[in-house]
């Protein structure tokens, strides 16, 4: 169930550029496709569905499997990547501007197919099987902060009924595709949009986690003035120090020609800051669901609204002010752009990858709990894309383990 059939060609084109970029995917793939290891089972895939999303998805069913996808959001698949997928992979459910009732009836579809595996992000799917209690699951990846956070819960609760890896927390994870690819692709997003200037602008980053450095960071490169809030004092005092501004956002919202969310909290730009907010500011999130900006609270107040161009809502607010609102508060990296670049998606998804051939090989043997992606396969693909990247580096000397071993004088 995809939007238009006919769009395949574009999609197609999309995907194999996505693959030219994907070397360690490719590489950490490639034994299970040549022995065609996932033979027999179903895979079902909730992720947001562009062309990096359908190479990983491609490489799955080669690998044996018959592979299920949906999108993790409503607005942020591409239905031309959509109508090339039908063509290699079992069932392709998602297109643009899903309702919520449409987004979680095409999660079902999912989960309908009893399958084996799943690779969530954002912990829905998930949730969901435990909801309607689909009891075909062995094992499951996330992919997301926010997903974890849920799925952590569940383990304390004791309700997870199956072992999650949580692929997020890999470091070839969290520190790339979280810092250096929601840097880059959230501007990529943020300037499609608007076709604005940064340079010279006050722009808020809420959120000094591993999302939040990254678009602060890539921030100051373009020549914003760049102003961190935070609740943890570790993070505020990391900011500062980094040479950003900290303030709270009630202060903040005051100056910001930009605010942009990454804490994967709810209300963090809320009616308290709608009151004393910049004439002409941007709202963005980053974050995975489209709760850190109060757009209810926008959508019941303002006194007009207005689609001045695609992804970008102009709302009047009660005290005549206006706000810029981009992706109607969702994900602005996947609705305004592509998502982040290919080569970090490389990364994230090797770690997808690695994360389901660990568990088809280890499920029976692990309990319902989170899970962290072993070690050696993190490092695997580090080593891999340094290989990719043509990077060569020193290996410790016997001499240097046997010192690191040491502690007598
Ligand atoms: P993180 O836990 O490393 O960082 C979140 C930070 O937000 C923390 O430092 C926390 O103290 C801070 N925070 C919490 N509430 C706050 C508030 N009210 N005001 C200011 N700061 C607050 O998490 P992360 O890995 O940076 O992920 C953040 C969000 O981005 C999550 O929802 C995650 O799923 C999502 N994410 C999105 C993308 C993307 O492609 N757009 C990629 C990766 C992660
Ligand atoms: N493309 C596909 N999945 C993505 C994700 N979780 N973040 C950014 N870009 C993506």
């Amino acid at each position: 169930m995809i939007k238009d059939p006919s769009l395949w060609p574009l999609g197609e084109k999309k995907i194999e550029w996505a693959k030219k970029f994907m070397p360690v995917l490719e590489r950490i793939s490639r034994d299970s496709r040549e022995k065609k290891k996932f033979k027999g089972l179903k895979v079902g895939i909730v992720l947001h569905l562009e062309a990096k999303t359908a190479v990983l998805a491609s490489y799955i069913q080669e690998a044996g499997a018959d592979v299920y996808i949906t999108s993790s959001n409503p607005e942020t698949t591409q239905d031309d990547v959509a109508a090339a997928l039908t063509r290699r992979v079992a069932g392709v459910y998602a297109w643009r501007g899903e309702s919520i009732k449409e987004y979680f009836e095409n999660i079902r579809r999912i989960l309908d197919k009893k399958p084996d595996f799943i690779i969530d992000d954002g912990a829905d799917c998930i949730v969901m099987a435990h909801q309607i209690n689909v009891d075909s699951i062995k094992g499951a990846t996330e992919e997301t902060t926010t997903g974890v956070r849920r799925l952590k819960i569940m383990e304390e609760e004791g309700v997870l009924k199956f072992p999650v890896i949580a692929v997020n927390d890999a470091k070839t994870k969290y520190l790339f595709d979280n810092r250096y690819g929601t840097g880059q692709s959230s501007i990529d997003g943020i300037l499609r949009a608007t076709n604005i200037l940064l340079a010279g602008k006050h722009v808020v980053v809420a959120g000094y986690g591993w999302v939040g450095r990254g678009i602060a960071m890539r921030l100051r490169g373009m020549g914003a003035k760049v102003i961190v809030t935070e609740v943890d004092p570790i993070k505020a005092l990391e900011a500062h120090m980094d040479g950003f501004e900290v303030m709270p956002m009630r202060e903040a919202a005051k100056i910001a020609d930009m605010i942009i969310t990454a804490t994967g909290v709810n209300k963090v730009v809320t009616e308290e800051h709608f009151e004393v907010i910049k004439d002409g500011c941007f709202l963005a999130n980053a974050g995975h669901f489209n709760v850190e900006i109060d757009v209810n609270w926008l959508e019941k107040n303002a006194i007009r609204k207005h689609e001045v161009r695609p992804n970008v809502t102009e709302y009047i607010l009660p005290n005549g002010r206006r706000v810029y609102l981009l992706a109607k508060g969702r994900l602005v990296n996947l609705v305004a752009a592509d998502g982040h670049p290919i080569e970090v998606m490389d990364l994230s998804f090797a770690g997808q990858f690695a994360a389901l051939e660990y568990l088809v090989e280890n499920y029976d043997k692990m309990e319902n709990k989170v899970y962290p992606l072993p070690k050696e396969l993190d490092e695997k693909i580090a080593w891999e894309k340094l290989k990719a990247e043509g990077i060569e580096i020193d290996r410790l000397k016997p001499e240097q383990i046997d010192y690191m071993k040491s502690w007598r004088i």
